[in-house]
């Protein structure tokens, strides 16, 4: 259903080729948002923003590496160009790559880790730097950080990721204190088991680590033994609360993360 409900906001969107990213580019679009669907797969991006347009939406597309400083701010910087400010952001751009600890290379740590938490850390820095600049509008800025049922807990066979995604609960936390005095909000939400491509590839590696007998059988298995409403979700169960965070009517809200897993994270 279309409305206008996110018209005026403009907004940066990371991993947004594919999966959670991609399905809320073309909610937001459809909703009012201009958006720029950002992400290292460049095929994806240009697909994504051909299709919003294709159905009316304005968007654009930016060949992004999140853990790159210069592609950061380079992003933020086409948004300004593209639509004349930027007063949104989701960072959701996210790897996970199973091991079992403590048999976990160093490279595996730091891949999860520079992605998930450098790459958020540093994309919302450049976004809040220009927010700042701009000034203080009648409307709240508001940056979204996607965390996971694994801000709260931690498995172990996905140490570095629950970590990584722990740390996106304090970029949460310490942005909301940060920038609130610029009417910058930080909030997040905390999907549990999604299908996307993402889980797609975890899937595979769970079976080669040992975690699952075969393929297709985590996700069911998941859902079976700690999912209260005992099914997976897909990118549409997201589609409510990340639209909610991006409009006016989260705006009494900072510092928080909203889970959305179905009953499986309870604190
Ligand atoms: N799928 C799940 O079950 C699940 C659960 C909890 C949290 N999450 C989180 O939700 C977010 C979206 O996940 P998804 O399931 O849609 O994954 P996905 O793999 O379908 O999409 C993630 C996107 O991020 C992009 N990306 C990866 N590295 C990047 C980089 N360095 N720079 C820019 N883009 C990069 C990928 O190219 C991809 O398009 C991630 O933060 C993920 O950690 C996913």
């Amino acid at each position: 259903m279309s409305s206008d409900r996110l018209a005026g906001r403009k907004a940066l969107i990371t991993g947004g080729a594919q999966g959670m990213g991609a399905a809320i580019a073309k909610d937001w679009a459809s909703l009012g948002a201009e958006v720029c669907v950002a992400d290292i797969n460049q095929e994806g991006i240009a697909s994504v923003a051909e299709e919003i347009r294709a159905a009316g939406g304005s968007a654009t597309h930016f060949s992004l590496d999140v853990t790159s400083e210069e592609q950061a701010k380079a992003a933020v910087a086409h948004v300004v160009a593209e639509f004349g400010e930027i007063n949104l952001l989701l960072n959701n751009a996210g790897v996970n790559k199973p091991t079992i600890f403590p048999n976990t290379p160093k490279d595996n740590y730091d891949f999860i880790m520079g992605v998930n938490a450098w790459g958020k850390f540093n994309v919302m820095k450049w976004a809040a730097q220009q927010m700042i600049d701009q000034g203080t509008r009648d409307y709240v800025y508001k940056i979204i950080n996607v965390g996971s049922i694994l801000s709260r807990e931690a498995f172990l066979d996905v140490i570095p990721y629950s970590m990584s995604k722990h740390a996106v609960l304090g970029l949460i936390k310490g942005g909301a204190k940060a920038l609130v005095g610029h009417n910058i909000t930080v909030n997040g939400y905390g999907p549990g088991v999604v299908r996307t491509e993402l889980w797609e590839q975890l899937d595979k590696d769970l079976v080669e680590i040992g975690m699952f007998e075969k393929e297709g059988e985590s996700m069911d298995s998941l859902a079976e033994d700690m999912i209260l409403m005992k099914r997976y979700s897909y990118p549409e169960d997201v589609l409510g609360t990340a639209s909610f965070l991006a409009s006016s009517d989260s705006d009494y809200m900072t510092g928080q993360l909203i889970m959305i897993d179905g009953g499986m994270v309870l604190h």
